[in-house]
């Protein structure tokens, strides 16, 4: 008796975790109010990326210092990989219409994921192009961060509204 309600209970909570996971990995929002709460927070997070990127910008236009840079570029590293968590189903511009979010994110979530990986290989790129001190290897990865790692997951992902 006691054995079968376990088991029971088992099941459920593993059928549970297997639908707020979803079979690719991806998360699910369970309400409204909790995709507007993971957007919000997703937003802080873009935005941060946003001013590492202008200090690394800065630093390429002869600003700021070689600490600062590198601070920047770690913090995009570690970044890059809590973006997929940031991204639940449900949570795109179908339900929310502030959003820039597109379906395509978790219709190609493997692509998606991929895209936040380059984003942290890119960042660690740069990361040792800094600590080289070669200007001409700190432009090139800084670019390269720039147009394949922000723009390449930008380009296919988001939808960009104006103003
Ligand atoms: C894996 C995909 C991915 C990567 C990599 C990525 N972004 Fe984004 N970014 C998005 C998506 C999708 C949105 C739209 C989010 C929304 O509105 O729901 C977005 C939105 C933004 C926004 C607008 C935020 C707001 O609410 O106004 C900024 C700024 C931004 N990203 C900066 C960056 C920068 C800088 C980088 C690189 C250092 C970067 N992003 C890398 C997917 C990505």
């Amino acid at each position: 008796m006691r054995l079968s309600r376990t088991l029971n209970w088992t099941m459920g909570a593993g059928l549970a975790a297997f639908v707020a996971l979803g079979a690719s990995g991806q998360g699910q929002v369970a309400s409204e109010e909790e995709a507007r709460q993971v957007a919000e927070e997703r937003s802080r997070t873009m935005k941060t990326l946003g001013r590492s990127m202008r200090t690394l910008k800065g630093f390429a236009g002869g600003r700021g210092t070689a600490e600062e840079a590198s601070a920047a570029a770690a913090a995009i590293a570690d970044a890059a990989p809590t973006i997929p968590s940031l991204f639940p189903a449900g949570s795109g511009m179908a339900a929310l219409p502030d959003s820039e979010s597109k379906d395509a994110i978790w219709e190609e979530w493997d692509e998606f994921v991929a895209g936040a990986d380059r984003l942290g290989e890119k960042a660690a790129a740069l990361q040792s192009a800094l600590a080289s001190g070669d200007s001409d290897r700190i432009g090139a990865a800084f670019g390269d961060l720039g147009k394949n790692g922000c723009g390449g997951c930008h380009r296919r992902f988001r939808e960009k509204r104006d103003g």
